[in-house]
């Protein structure tokens, strides 16, 4: 069997700045896989390279079969790979119904919009309460939320988050998580770029752990969160 995305040998520049450096990948449908780094790493580099919104130096990127990366990236998400981005990037002005919607974009069945727009919120109940608001007023607990819930929206059959976590409370942060498994339960997959290794190797069923462009070290999330060197690297252990 084939895995639904598979990453080959990853080149990507940024001028002369070499930011990912020939990495290999793979996520199997059902699964959560994580990739995991330090600041710099070249994890946003990677999801975004994926999206279509840049494009490789080098390598291929495969989604169900299909070479992706020449795909232009409002066709990437046609295709059912959705990206929920770094710093949310929602828009501030716009409602939260309004900013859900965006992420239906591209389809047309509206009663399956409807039925979804319904899912984010049972998963969100604040997003619900406030679905007339601007999101700009948002805490950024509930604007990452609105931005996972916007990439729901196209119904994807894999999910891309880029550090779900960043600048939560911890609270907040066990929600997101939660969230993570429940939609994996539902049969989503889902590749989650994290700094929080902790939580993103607990509920991964593998992980790689990028060094400034490398990928050095892949496992299970299980064995990776037990590894001495990522336990001392990534887990503030010594
Ligand atoms: N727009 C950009 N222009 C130039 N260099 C960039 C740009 N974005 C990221 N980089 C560099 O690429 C490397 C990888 O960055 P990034 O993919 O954002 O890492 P991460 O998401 O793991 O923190 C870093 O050295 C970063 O400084
Ligand atoms: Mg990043």
């Amino acid at each position: 069997m084939t895995a639904m995305l598979e990453v080959k040998n990853l080149k990507v520049a940024y001028g002369r700045v070499r930011a990912v450096k020939g990495i290999s990948f793979s996520v199997e449908q059902g699964q959560v896989v994580t990739l995991v780094g330090t600041n710099g790493a070249g994890k946003t580099t990677t999801l975004r390279t994926i999206s279509g919104l840049l494009r490789p130096e080098e390598g291929e990127i495969w989604f169900e079969g299909e070479r992706i990366d020449a795909v232009p990236a409002h066709e990437v998400t046609t295709r059912g790979l959705a990206h929920s981005p770094e710093g949310r990037r929602i828009f501030p002005r716009l409602t939260v119904e309004d900013n859900l919607r965006l992420g239906a974009f591209a389809r047309k069945d509206k009663a399956g919009i409807a039925q979804d727009l319904e899912r984010v919120f049972d998963l969100f109940e604040i997003l619900r309460a406030r679905r007339a608001q601007p999101a700009g007023t948002f805490s950024g607990g509930e604007q990452q939320m609105l931005a996972i819930g916007r990439a729901m929206m196209s119904r994807p059959k894999l999910l891309m988050l880029d550090e779900p976590s960043m600048g939560l409370s911890p609270l907040m942060m066990q929600r997101i998580m939660s969230t993570i498994t429940e939609l994996k339960s539902e049969g989503v997959t889902i590749l989650l770029v994290e700094q929080n290794a902790q939580a993103a190797l607990s509920l991964a069923d593998y992980g790689y752990v990028l060094e400034v462009g490398s990928i050095v070290l892949e496992d299970t999330g299980a064995k990776l969160l037990t590894d001495d060197n990522v336990r001392k690297a990534y887990l503030g252990e010594d």
